[in-house]
């Protein structure tokens, strides 16, 4: 992309900062809601999947604009990290990799600090400890072993890396072995013949046998949960990445029907809904953070190009520049649409993807926080 061309990402970046810079001031050292209502975030402690969103925002904030202001919240943002790592609270899923690699592992990388290498494996700790060796997955929800939660979901993939960088810190293989395990089971059940990709996937427990795939935010059990799509096409050349293991010829393969499945199925106005199902005959809502996933996955393969374009759908179509009351930086969500739950609002990936979408496009060199 030209120098030119990178002008309106850099607007749009400054633009971001300024409405983070805000919600620092409403919110202080507690966190943004998962989604917004009618825009705007509640105010809560550190207690969803998604309170890592909002510090990696401070940390890609304190990147683009070198302002000390985010880089003090977003450390006191990590001792609220580490409490809630002590106290265990509502860590019972597989999520952790969202909470604390654009957070704590996010500070270690910024400031450098050794001392959070310890909370960075803990974290790890708790996320190994959810791998079914029957099976060979992580279980996404629930209680350990219990049949109706034997299953892995495709959001997975973007947990993976909190593993790779507690293989790093300590030298220990087992993190890399139970992440590779886990992600070679994703890409074996989860994706479809035509490239299109269950969101959940469940094993026998007994056998630990691959069962059946079923969805839990998408549309039907044959329906392809956009979302989801989008997590597998930056999931896959992410964990190649962090996992320093080139994708095989087949894995290639895979993804590019993934891919393929996903650019089919947008509407000619390039902006995803909320399941792959529908179409514009529908009048479905859309789902803008699934498109900022996606171009996150672009810019993992280097495809700049797709990326740029499917960043600017973004900025076109839900920025929030056009509604300056927004604490949301990225518009036109949907979070779980059969729940009523952040539906056509804005959400906290959705403004942290599209934010590190801008960042790399920016920066070119610059290696992303998952
Ligand atoms: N990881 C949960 C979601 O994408 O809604």
């Amino acid at each position: 992309m030209s120098v030119d061309s990178n002008i309106w990402v850099e607007k749009e970046l400054d633009r971001i900062c300024d409405v983070l810079k805000r919600n620092m001031i409403r919110y202080g050292t507690d966190f943004p809601s998962a989604c917004a209502t009618n825009s705007r975030y509640r105010i809560k402690k550190n207690d969803d999947w998604t309170n890592g969103f909002w510090t990696g925002m401070l940390w890609m904030a304190y990147l683009h604009t070198g302002d000390s202001c985010y880089k003090d919240l977003a450390m006191e943002n990590v001792k609220s990290f580490g409490q809630r790592l002590k106290e265990h609270y509502v860590l019972d899923h597989h999520d952790i990799g969202f909470l604390y690699s654009p957070s704590v592992a996010a500070a270690w990388k910024v400031t450098g600090c050794q001392d959070l290498k310890d909370m960075i494996v803990e974290a790890a700790d708790v996320l190994a400890g959810r791998f079914q060796p029957k099976g060979g997955f992580i279980q996404a929800w629930g209680k350990m072993g219990e049949e109706k939660e034997y299953r892995l979901i495709i959001d997975s993939l973007l947990n993976l890396p909190l593993l790779y960088t507690a293989a790093q810190i300590t030298g220990n293989d087992r993190y890399r072995e139970i992440a590779g395990v886990h992600y070679r089971n994703v890409v074996r059940c989860i994706v479809r013949e035509d490239g299109s990709t269950y969101h959940t996937f469940y094993f026998d427990k007994a056998t630990g046998e691959p069962a059946y795939g079923a969805t839990h935010q998408g549309f039907c059990d044959k329906s392809c949960w956009a979302r989801g799509q989008a997590w597998a096409i930056y999931g896959i050349p992410l964990h190649a990445r962090v996992s320093g293991t080139a994708l095989t010829e087949a894995e290639m393969e895979t993804y590019a029907r993934i891919v393929g499945y996903f650019e089919g199925h947008l509407p000619a106005d390039g902006m995803p809904y909320w399941d792959l199902i529908f179409t514009d005959k529908d009048n479905q809502p859309r789902d803008s953070s699934a498109l900022a996933i996606a171009a996150c996955g672009m810019l993992e393969t280097g495809n700049a190009q797709r990326a740029g374009e499917m960043l600017k759908t973004c900025r076109d179509m839900a920025s929030s520049e056009a509604e300056p009351e927004s604490e949301g930086i990225l518009l036109h969500g949907v979070y779980a649409y059969g729940e009523g739950k952040g539906v056509d609002e804005p959400n906290l990936w959705g403004d942290f993807f599209y934010m590190e979408g801008l960042l790399r496009l920016l920066r070119r060199d610059w290696v992303p926080f998952l």
